[in-house]
């Protein structure tokens, strides 16, 4: 009874989250509900399940204890080079001379957002990686002033977010940034620094639970296909099965732009899945183009 009643929360955590916990995971998920158990002085699981299955802030707390949330500033650090060296100023390059031919050809500017940047980070965790993403840009952009840019950063866990949205860390957690980008972009204070205003409001942070945008062909409202021009996906689809793996695949190749990019984590190369993307073998690291024969068919 007590593992018919295990197995059935993790198959309803699994449906809602991707996470799988088989194997050795699965015993960290019993820790985990046993925890609750106890903290809500709970005679059984079964009391917890009752609860769980009825109760939005008790998932809320649930999924906040089961997310494996380690990350840090300028994780995959040539990812982040390649980026600022590469993919912005050719970006630059080459909406910059687009928007430049329509304004002195008189065409109506706008229409295809040449100025506008929309980058994803999904699964940011505490938040070093979209404010790693924010700084990038900063530094990669000769006229960031000239784009409007949007980057969305999205995670399972609100407590994480709630981390993320302060913007504001301690100093051993700040050593993977350059002291000179500190300097620039942060305030400093006796035990840390705070991401300075100009940086904190190129970020929206919002709940997102990659479930949905799997489930939704379209990739529902926030996220709708070819909504942004990179996609930083980067160890989050380690904690999936291998079929939630190929859907999740799917889904980010949807909703990036065509011509955009996908960063993937250090351990998570597409190359066991069926995909359209291309590598950008001379990134030296995991970074994956829409350039596939059926790119365009997928424009906003
Ligand atoms: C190991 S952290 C990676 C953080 C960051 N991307 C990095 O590479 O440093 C994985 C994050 O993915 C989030 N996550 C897991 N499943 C998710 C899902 N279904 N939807 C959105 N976020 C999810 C977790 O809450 C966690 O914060």
């Amino acid at each position: 009874m007590a593992d018919a009643v295990f197995d059935e929360i993790r198959q309803y955590v699994q449906e809602r989250t991707r996470l799988c916990f088989s194997g050795h995971k699965r015993s960290l998920l019993g820790s985990k509900l046993q925890q609750r158990v106890d903290a809500l002085a709970l005679p059984d699981m079964s009391a917890y399940r009752d609860i769980l299955l009825n109760s939005h802030s008790e998932e809320v707390v649930l999924l906040d204890l089961i997310t494996t949330n380690e990350t840090c500033f300028f994780r995959n650090p040539r990812q982040f080079d390649y980026l600022r060296d590469h993919i912005l100023p050719a970006l630059e390059e080459e909406r910059g001379s687009a928007s430049f031919r329509r304004f002195a050809t008189g065409e109506q500017p706008g229409q295809l957002n040449d100025m506008r940047l929309r980058i994803l980070s999904a699964g940011c965790s505490t938040g070093e990686e979209p404010y790693t993403v924010a700084m990038t840009v900063l530094e990669g952009l000769r006229y960031p002033r000239a784009w409007e840019i949007d980057i969305v950063a999205g995670d399972l866990s609100e407590s994480c977010l709630e981390i993320a949205r302060r913007g504001s860390y301690e100093t051993a957690r700040l050593k993977g940034i350059p002291k000179m980008l500190q300097k620039k972009y942060m305030d400093a204070s006796d035990d840390g620094a705070t991401f300075r205003e100009d940086v904190r409001r190129l970020i929206r942070f919002m709940h997102l639970n990659l479930n949905d945008v799997m489930q939704s062909d379209g990739g529902g409202d926030t996220l709708p296909a070819g909504a942004f021009d990179i996609v930083l996906c980067r160890n989050v689809m380690i904690y999936f099965s291998s079929a939630c793996q190929q859907q999740l695949v799917n889904s980010l190749y949807r909703i990036i732009a065509p011509g955009g990019y996908l960063l993937t984590g250090d351990a998570e190369p597409l190359h066991l899945f069926r995909h359209d993307f291309t590598p950008v073998r001379e990134a030296g690291c995991l970074i994956y183009r829409k350039t596939g024969s059926n790119a365009h068919d997928q424009a906003v």
